[in-house]
């Protein structure tokens, strides 16, 4: 298993608008290899937010023809970085990839 990261790093106050933007799927459900998707806030800073998009998939190949994809293209086509619209509280993104070593879940 794969996991691929995206860290959004965000304006003071604005995590809450943000997790919402990912509240509706877009397409990524019917990418071949797509397992799981968590967005998590990211507790106890101080000058900024923080949401990191993580997502789990079979392979990183899976991962890559998702990034190749028009479901990729058009669930990012209203998205803009705060440096191009500053309109938006995103400042910056990372990202970040995994290869999961062991896996334990209670229920899955
Ligand atoms: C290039 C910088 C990126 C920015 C600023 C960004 C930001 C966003 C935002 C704000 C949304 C919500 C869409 C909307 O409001 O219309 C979104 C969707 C999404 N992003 Fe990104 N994203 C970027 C690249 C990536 C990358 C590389 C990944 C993978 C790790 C990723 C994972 C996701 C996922 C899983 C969704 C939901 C897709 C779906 O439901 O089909 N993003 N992104």
């Amino acid at each position: 298993m794969f996991m691929a990261e995206n860290c959004l790093t965000l304006e003071k106050g604005s995590a809450n608008e943000t997790v919402e933007r990912f509240y509706n799927r877009q397409g990524i459900e019917n990418i071949q290899g797509f397992k799981d998707m968590f967005v998590t806030t990211t507790n106890n800073l101080k000058d900024f937010d923080e949401v990191k998009i993580l997502t789990i998939w079979e392979s990183e190949q899976s991962f890559k023809d998702w990034l190749q994809s028009d479901e990729f293209k058009e669930a990012h086509k209203n998205v803009r970085q705060h440096k191009e619209d500053s309109a938006s509280p995103i400042l910056q993104n990372s990202v970040s990839t995994y290869s999961i070593a062991y896996h334990y879940g209670k229920n899955a």
